[in-house]
C-alpha cells in the first residue's frame, strides 16, 4: 500500500458560505467565492498501513490528535476506504501552519490536503472536481481549497451533491492583492461552524434574507474580479461578512464570534480607507479579522493592525495554488 503527502492552502471566503441544504453531505444552501492563500495551510501524509493495528493513528502537529479531530478524520477516511474498496486503517500525520479551529480556516486546508493525500494513497484517480466533492464531505469550505486563486463554489441542486463543487474562477494573475490576517485571540472558537450554521438556519429570522442575498453578491464579486476592481470586490466582501454575522447574531441563542479587538480592527480598516488606503475586512467563524488590500499597501495595513488594541499579531498571505500531491511512495 502506498503513502502520499499533499499540501493545501487555506482559503478565505469573500462571499461567505453560511448554511447547508443538507447536513450529512455538507451541501451548501447558497454559493460562495473565495481566495486560496499561499502560506497558510496544511501538509498531510496518509498511509493505509494498518494504523495502530485496530484504528487510524492520527497525529496533529506532531502529537496524537484529540478525540474530536480523530473521529472527524476517521469518518472522512471511511468514505475514501469505501470508494477504494480497502479496509486498512491509516496513519495520518498532519501539520497546520494556522492555529487549528480558531476561525483561521484550518478545516478548509485540512480536509483539502486530507482528501488529496488519502485519495492518492488509496489509489483513487480523481479529477480536481471529484476531489472538490470529496473534500466537501469533510468541510464545506475545503471544496474550494482544491483550486488556487479566486474560486467559486456552486450550491448545486442535486440531492447526491455531485454538482455542489468548486471551480477555479480566476487565477488572479497580474493582480497583486494580499490578505492581512489580524489574530485577535488565542485558542479554539466557542462554537463550530456546523453547529452555528444549523442554529442560524433553525432560529434566525434573518437566515432566509441572508441566503437570498448571496446570489447578488456573487455576481458583483465576479464582475469586480474580472475588472481587477479592488474597491468593488472589497465592498462586496465586507457586506457579505457583515450579513453572515448579522444572521448568526440574530440566532437564538445568539452566535457572536467577535471580541473587542475584532471591532477595533474593523475601525482601523475604516480609518485606513479614510486615508485613501484600499483595505476591506472579512471575518469568519471566529474573532480574527482578514483584510484584503493591494500588495504594495500590505505592510502599512499590517502595521496599522499591529498597532490596534487587542491585535496579537498579523500575517500577510498572498494568493496561492490549489491542493496538490507533493510526495508519493
Ligand atoms: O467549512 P466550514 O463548515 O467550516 O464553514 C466555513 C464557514 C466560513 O468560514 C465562516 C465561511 C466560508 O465561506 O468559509
Amino acid at each position: 500500500m502506498t503513502s502520499a503527502t499533499a499540501v493545501a492552502g487555506t482559503n478565505i471566503a469573500l462571499v461567505k458560505y453560511w448554511g447547508k441544504r443538507d447536513q450529512t453531505l455538507n451541501l451548501p444552501a447558497a454559493g460562495s467565492l473565495s481566495l486560496t492563500l499561499d502560506r497558510l495551510g496544511t501538509r498531510t501524509r496518509v498511509a493505509f498501513d494498518g494504523g495502530d493495528g485496530s484504528a487510524d493513528r492520527i497525529a496533529l502537529d506532531g502529537a496524537p490528535a484529540g478525540q474530536k479531530f480523530v473521529s472527524r478524520a476517521s469518518a472522512f477516511l471511511d468514505r475514501v476506504r469505501g470508494r477504494a474498496a480497502i479496509s486498512a486503517c491509516a496513519t495520518v500525520e498532519t501539520f497546520n501552519s494556522v492555529p487549528t479551529a480558531a476561525g483561521l480556516a484550518s478545516s478548509a486546508s485540512g480536509f483539502a490536503a486530507l482528501a488529496v493525500a488519502a485519495a492518492q494513497a488509496a489509489g483513487l484517480d480523481l479529477s480536481p472536481v471529484e476531489l472538490s466533492e470529496l473534500a466537501r464531505l469533510g468541510s464545506g469550505s475545503a471544496a474550494r481549497s482544491i483550486f488556487g486563486g479566486f474560486v467559486e463554489m456552486a450550491p448545486g441542486s442535486r440531492a447526491d451533491g455531485h454538482d455542489a463543487v468548486a471551480h477555479a474562477l480566476d487565477s488572479g494573475a497580474g493582480w497583486e492583492v494580499r490578505l492581512v490576517v489580524a489574530i485577535t485571540a488565542a485558542g479554539e472558537k466557542a462554537i463550530g461552524s456546523t453547529a452555528a450554521m444549523a442554529r442560524t438556519a433553525a432560529t434566525s429570522p434573518y437566515y432566509g434574507a441572508w441566503v437570498r442575498s448571496v446570489e447578488d453578491d456573487l455576481s458583483a464579486a465576479r464582475t469586480a474580479i474580472a475588472a481587477r476592481d479592488l474597491n468593488g470586490l472589497g465592498t462586496v466582501a465586507e457586506r457579505s461578512a457583515l450579513r453572515m454575522h448579522a444572521s448568526a447574531m440574530a440566532a437564538d441563542p445568539p452566535i457572536l464570534y467577535w471580541n473587542p479587538a475584532t471591532l477595533a480592527a474593523m475601525a482601523t480598516v475604516r480609518a485606513l480607507r479614510e486615508r485613501g488606503v484600499s483595505a476591506f475586512f472579512t471575518i469568519d467563524a471566529g474573532p480574527h479579522v482578514k483584510v484584503l488590500c493591494a500588495a504594495a499597501e500590505a505592510d502599512a495595513v499590517a502595521a496599522a493592525l499591529n498597532g490596534t488594541a487587542g491585535v496579537l499579531r498579523t500575517l500577510i498571505a498572498a494568493p496561492g495554488p490549489g491542493a496538490r500531491v507533493v510526495e508519493a511512495a
